[in-house]
């Protein structure tokens, strides 16, 4: 499964990305906002940091202002992939700037039959929001399912990108699901990686490690 992170801030996605198991990154209008700084010039720094999709959103709710701020987003890096809301005219812009090679990320995806038409437009990416369907008492790891179940069926050039994840159990989820992305929050991505058992089991091998080395001093000295 592709790890992307779902931030805006350049200082996490820098230190995470020495880590070097990033994949890319996704933004939305709300990340944005929490920057400070030229959102443009973020976007720009992202792709220099990630090589890999960098989601940017678009802001038109209408489809010839979606289309016309998606071309200029897509025109500012390689790596930018158009980010549109699964509403109507997101599905009208979605079909024309997937037309003229650029990707999309269909946004806001809370039903698998959302997915379906996302595809179909040709969306490269669909992002389902976990999270904000469990605020709601719908499980939204089943979205996920649904939806890898229906494109196994057919040939779409259109992966799963599993999005609002808010912790672990998410990402471990998605990943038996055999989603073939998922974007997180830089804590969550931290939290994968940390156990305790790992901490204590590295100290505890350093200090017997010191300890010898005491005791071959030692005896060296005798
Ligand atoms: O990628 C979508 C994500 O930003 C939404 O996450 O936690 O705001 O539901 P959340």
């Amino acid at each position: 499964m592709k790890i992307f992170l779902d931030t805006a801030s350049l200082k996490d996605i820098r230190e995470a990305a020495k880590l070097g198991v990033v994949d890319g990154i996704t933004t939305n209008p709300s990340l944005l906002a929490k920057e400070s700084g030229d959102p443009e010039e973020i976007l720009v720094e992202i792709c220099k940091t990630i090589d890999g999709p960098i989601s940017a959103e678009v802001v038109a709710t209408d489809a010839e202002g979606m289309v016309k701020e998606g071309r200029h987003l897509a025109s500012l890096h390689p790596n930018i992939v158009v980010k549109t809301p699964c509403i109507p005219e997101g599905l009208k812009a979605a079909k024309i700037l997937s037309g003229e090679g650029t990707r999309i990320n269909m946004t806001l995806i809370f039903s698998a039959t959302q997915a379906l038409l996302s595809a179909k437009a040709g969306a490269r990416y669909v992002s389902p929001f976990v999270g904000r369907l469990d605020d709601i008492s719908t499980p939204g790891m089943e979205l996920v399912a649904d939806i890898i179940q229906i494109f196994d069926h057919y040939d779409f050039d259109c992966e799963v990108l599993a999005a609002s994840l808010r912790h672990p159990m998410h990402v471990l989820e998605a990943a038996r699901m055999g989603a073939d992305i998922g974007t997180m929050p830089v804590a969550v991505f931290n939290a994968l990686l940390k156990h305790p058992l790992t901490d204590s089991g590295l100290k505890k091998f350093l200090e017997d490690w010191e300890k010898a080395k005491a005791q071959m001093a030692a005896k060296a000295g005798r």
